[in-house]
């Protein structure tokens, strides 16, 4: 099997990279990542038995044509990420993430190579209740998740000119990796925890869901795409669980009792409470099985290594 692996030394394509040789024995990996991020070190100690080369540029600068020859996939997780570091300049979006999956789309067709594309959950805004992928109302709260809504019509339009794809609406992640970032919910929290900084908690948020996603059930599911040719152009929530932020603070609290909890604004997320469905993955037969608990154990014991069970 060969798989084309965009922004492959990101926060899910580095655990994606090391678990490739258990899941998805016998494939090559062809990793494209522009360094924009830095992210070497996700190169570092990869498993003997993987296969893969290396391809430095932005996707949107290469010739695909010529790279995806003989590829079965492409997982498309190159892109601009930080939602909040962005929402004051979304050209710092869009100027990347929509030329990139456009140019992406284009040669996935002419090679018939099929597309998995990460969206996000953070599309669906503000919902009453718990929202699924029928949800045709989407709130976008900040241009990544504008640029979300853009990229899946995109493919969806490709969709009708021959495109092949898989659009998952992916939950925030947590758990670790070696390109692990710290922008995000749960892996800040745990990082601020750790530091002995107190924990800034969005105003009105503690008892709020939202959609979370492990780092290893992410992984998981793109096997199960492949493993299963599970490109049927459909659109599919993934998300391990919908959490509260009391329910993190609480899970960092069983082991930095002394946590401080800090109430602050922000100009994107205080406003933002939603829980989403992963039934229709479910049904399809996939399984999650991340645990939140552990992950933000393991988490926190990368930055407090004497931490006790
Ligand atoms: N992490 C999350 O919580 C989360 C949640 C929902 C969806 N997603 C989506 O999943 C995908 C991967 O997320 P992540 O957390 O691993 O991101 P990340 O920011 O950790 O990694 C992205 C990688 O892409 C590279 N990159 C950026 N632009 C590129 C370009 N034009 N060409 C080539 N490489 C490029 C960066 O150098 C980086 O290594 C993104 O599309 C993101 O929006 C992530």
């Amino acid at each position: 099997m060969n798989i084309v692996l965009t922004g492959g030394l990101g926060h899910i394509g580095s655990r994606f990279l090391e678990r490739t040789p258990e899941i998805l024995p016998n494939s090559h990996i062809t990793l494209i990542d522009d360094f924009s991020t830095q992210r070497y070190c996700s190169l570092f100690n990869l498993p003997k038995n993987l296969s893969y080369t290396l391809i430095e540029g932005r996707v949107q600068d290469l010739d695909l044509n010529e790279i995806l020859k003989d590829q079965d996939y492409a997982i498309h997780l190159g892109a601009t990420t930080d939602a909040a570091g962005t929402a004051k300049d979304p050209d710092l979006i869009f100027k990347n993430n929509l030329p990139a999956t456009e140019h992406l789309a284009k040669a996935c067709i002419q090679n018939n190579t099929a597309l998995i594309f990460p969206s996000s959950t953070s599309v669906y805004g503000v919902q009453e209740g718990v929202v699924d992928e029928t949800c045709e109302n989407v709130k976008p709260q900040s241009p990544y998740a504008d640029c979300k809504i853009q990229e899946e019509n995109l493919i969806r339009s490709y969709g009708n000119q021959g495109l092949n794809y898989c659009l998952a609406r992916l939950g925030t992640i947590f758990g670790t990796s070696k390109g692990m970032r710290f922008h995000t919910a749960v892996n800040k929290f745990c990082w601020q925890a750790a530091m002995g900084k107190p924990i800034s908690v969005w105003t009105t948020a503690m008892d709020q869901k939202r959609p979370y996603l492990g780092l290893d059930d992410a992984c998981e599911f793109l096997a199960f795409v492949i493993n299963n040719k599970f490109i049927d152009n459909g659109l599919y929530n993934v998300v391990t669980e919908n959490y509260t932020v009391r329910n993190v603070v609480e899970a960092i609290q069983e082991h930095i009792p002394s946590l401080n909890v800090e109430y602050v604004d922000s100009p994107i997320m205080n406003q933002l409470s939603y829980h989403v469905s992963n039934e229709k993955l479910k049904i399809q037969g996939f399984e999650f099985h991340d645990n939140l608990h552990s992950s933000i154990l393991e988490t926190l014991r990368l930055l407090k290594p004497n931490l006790k069970q």
